[in-house]
């Protein structure tokens, strides 16, 4: 009779565990499902990766997508309270010859021939770093893991909505200048960083302060191509700030940011990149 019982408790064990499996692989496809419709491009491997972070409880969901750009989805997702900035990149749009010349010359990376899918992930990490190292000095969101061509970091946020970019708010310019322009200087001289990409689409505003964001094209000054990517960078953002009435004068902009006269030759070198 015991035996009886116990084998009737097994098979029901069993059982229950079989429909605990069923109910994950149902999971698992409605969220694959869920991801396709509403976003084609991602590949299996992409939303595999995706599905393994809510696995992982990592993030308990992913409630809406913030921006959808031609390289990169961020996507808003959350642990309990927590809001967090999933970013996504699109391996099938993403331009891999630039991102390869970005991290052939830095330091950091010892990739030779690489695949797409290693590139993107050395792509990601590189983000990754660059926020982790600008974040000792200056506003950037926490990065919290990375998986392949997939980013986590923290939301920044006011009251649940994504805070706006520097493009998109009004404020009071002169005093974003010269916020932005001591951030620049310490990243360069002290984090030893050049963003690489910045303008008023990448700086957001929080708290009345610039926080910086979207660091991957973001190099090491020791990069070939720091200075140019600097001279870049320093033009964009004194070029939208006198559009906003402030007096700029870019090369003495790059003095103070770099610490040196802004060369003939180095100028000339930014304008044909
Ligand atoms: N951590 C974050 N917190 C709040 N909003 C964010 C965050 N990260 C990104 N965003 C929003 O998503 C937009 C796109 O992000 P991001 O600039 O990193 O990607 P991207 O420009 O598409 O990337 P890339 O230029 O590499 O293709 C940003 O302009 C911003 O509005
Ligand atoms: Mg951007």
């Amino acid at each position: 009779m015991k035996d009886v019982l116990k084998m009737d408790l097994d098979k029901k064990e069993k059982q229950l565990d079989r429909e605990f499996q069923k109910k994950i692989v149902e999971r698992k496809k409605k969220f694959l499902e869920e991801l396709k419709t509403e976003n084609e491009v991602f590949d299996q491997r992409t939303l595999l990766n995706i599905y393994n972070l809510l696995v992982a409880k990592h993030i308990d969901e992913i409630s809406g997508v913030v921006n959808s750009g031609k390289e990169a989805v961020v996507f808003s997702a959350n642990k309990e309270d927590e809001l967090y900035a999933l970013k996504v990149y699109r391996v099938s749009t993403c331009d891999f010859k630039t991102m390869w010349k970005y991290i052939r010359g830095d330091p950091r990376f010892h990739l030779r021939r690489s695949s797409t899918r290693q590139i993107i992930t050395a792509w990601v990490e590189k983000e990754f770093r660059n926020l982790l190292r600008a974040g000792d000095y200056i506003n950037t969101p926490e990065p919290l893991l990375k998986r392949e061509n997939i980013l986590l970091m923290d939301m920044v946020h006011e009251d649940g909505v994504p805070a706006p970019r520097l493009k998109d708010i009004e404020v009071d310019y002169s005093e974003f200048y010269e916020m932005i322009k001591e951030d620049m200087k310490v990243l360069y001289q002290d984090a030893q960083l050049v963003h690489g990409d910045l303008s008023e689409y990448n700086i957001l505003v929080h708290e009345e302060e610039p926080v910086y964001i979207d660091f991957s094209q973001g190099v090491v000054k020791e990069h070939p191509l720091s200075k140019t990517l600097l001279i870049r960078d320093v033009k964009n953002v004194c070029n939208f700030f006198k559009r906003k009435g402030i007096d700029t004068d870019y090369k003495e902009f790059y003095k103070f940011v770099s610490g040196e006269e802004l060369a003939l030759i180095d100028e000339e070198m930014a304008k044909t990149y």
